[in-house]
């Protein structure tokens, strides 16, 4: 028996959405919600209480259309017990497979791609109309980008999005492929949308895109003219970006950073991904290993004490174990605050993948964890400078439990501190007490 007539009349309906990968992933599910909330969803804990189900998927690294499969396969039973239950497949790993999913996993009900999101209420409406599977994974090619940040309960700090997609190609990245060419908002729908956020109580927003440093509005501002409209058009109190290329971040950013500083927070993202010239040759990275480093003390010259982190990919095919030592000895040099390191994973569609000299996983493994080593040691010498100082904290949560408040300090340090409920959404000097590689411990002064 078909009772979906039932679950859509019933006032309201539960939906539960799994989110892997990146920041804009997160994102993504939470304009997800939104539009679903229009249509009487509700966000539920667990699958089991849901009548619609959605894996927003990431195809970045490590066997993710497997992690689809063996995922809808724990939620066949739920659909057995429930014929109304709907399961869907959102995200990179649905724009990369398409129907493929579809016909490989008889029991999903649709399939769509990132482009696709603004269209949800309209898939979902279709669902109950009709016995077939769903896809919409076709980008948005001819048309601008513009979407609402109609972010449910956007807290205290929030994602904007102000790119999309992505033109650079790096020989091992699936992301051109599965979100499209780069997109820009325009100025003034972003200017517009920070403001409405920091009147819903969002003191922080993180500008969110692949490649932020190459924004360029349709009015021809470009990034800088971005993050100075923010500061000076918006009543948000901390501005923090996300992810930089290297090649794109230049001297007219780091000024832009300094002059703003009271706004604009001293961490920067600055993924490098190897240590090595002819590794980031191969990759496609348009920068050398000193061009890297110029930029790096150009970024360091100009704002003393700003934290850095870093993306690492070890393994890369035909690294050579001296390569792999170069990638050691930039962290020695650079001293990231904190790094996110990978193995390369061979990734369909890209150029790398199509390399004969692929690295044993063995090999990677000890690669990557010589690298963890190495940063323990650096993020635990680089924090000690926090000791004594008083931090201005945002304070994010308070956990009843320990009666502790975290938040974070200009440079992205997680701190913990006793504290109060009401502190939550306020900006509170910390002095640092105690300081772990990844953690501060503060108390309020
Ligand atoms: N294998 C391993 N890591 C990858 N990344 C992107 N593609 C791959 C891949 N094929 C990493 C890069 C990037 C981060 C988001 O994911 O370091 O900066
Ligand atoms: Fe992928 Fe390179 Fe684009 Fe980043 S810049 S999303 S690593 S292709």
């Amino acid at each position: 028996m078909d009772n979906s007539a039932e679950i859509q009349n019933s006032s309201t309906k539960g939906v539960f959405i799994n989110t892997y990968g990146c920041q804009m992933n997160v994102n993504d599910t939470e304009r997800m919600f939104s539009l679903l909330e229009m249509l009487n969803y509700q966000s539920v804990p667990s699958p089991e209480q849901a009548s619609l189900i959605i894996i927003n998927s990431c195809s970045v690294r490590e066997k993710p259309v497997h992690k689809v499969h063996s995922e809808v396969g724990r939620y066949r039973l739920l659909k057995e017990k429930n014929p109304a239950l709907r399961i869907g497949v959102a995200g990179c790993v649905a724009q990369q497979e398409k129907k493929r999913l579809l016909k490989d996993i008889p029991v999903l009900d649709f399939v769509f791609g990132p482009d696709n999101i603004d269209q949800l209420p309209e898939i979902v409406g279709d669902l109950y109309k009709s016995e077939d599977s769903l896809m919409k994974a076709k980008f948005q090619h001819g048309e601008g980008y513009h979407v609402e940040t109609m972010i449910r309960n956007p807290g205290v700090s929030t994602f904007v999005n102000i790119t999309k997609g992505c033109d650079n190609f790096c020989s091992f990245c699936v992301v051109p492929f599965t979100r499209g060419r780069e997109r820009s908002r325009p100025l003034t729908e972003l200017i517009k949308d920070i403001q409405s956020l920091t009147k819903r109580g969002v003191r922080e927003v993180t500008l969110l895109g692949q490649n932020v440093n190459s924004y360029k509005s349709d009015c021809g501002t470009n990034f800088g003219g971005l993050l100075r409209a923010v500061a000076e058009d918006t009543d948000v109190e901390r501005i923090r970006y996300t992810t930089s290329h290297p090649k794109d971040f230049d001297q007219e950013l780091v000024d832009i950073s300094q002059q703003y500083r009271s706004k604009i927070c001293d961490y920067i993202h600055l993924p490098v991904q190897s240590g090595n010239s002819e590794v980031l040759e191969r990759m496609n990275r348009g920068y050398s290993r000193e061009e890297y480093l110029d930029k790096v003390r150009m970024i360091k010259d100009t704002i003393p004490g700003v934290a850095l982190s870093t993306d690492i990919i070890v393994g890369f095919p035909g690294e050579t174990r001296e390569q792999y030592e170069d990638t050691a000895s930039l962290l020695e040099e650079v001293k990231y605050e904190s790094i996110y390191a990978f193995k390369y994973s061979p990734r369909p569609f890209t150029k790398a993948a199509r390399w004969p000299d692929q690295i044993t996983d063995e090999e990677k493994s000890d690669r990557l964890n010589r690298l963890f080593e190495l940063q323990k040691r650096i993020s635990g010498e680089l924090s000690q400078k926090y000791l004594g100082q008083v931090k201005e904290v945002l304070v994010e949560n308070f956990d009843e439990k320990k009666g502790n408040n975290n938040g974070r300090t200009t440079e992205n340090k997680l701190t913990h501190f006793p504290g109060r409920k009401d502190l939550v959404g306020q900006l509170i000097k910390v002095k640092i007490t105690k300081a772990l590689p990844t953690i501060l411990h503060g108390e309020i002064i």
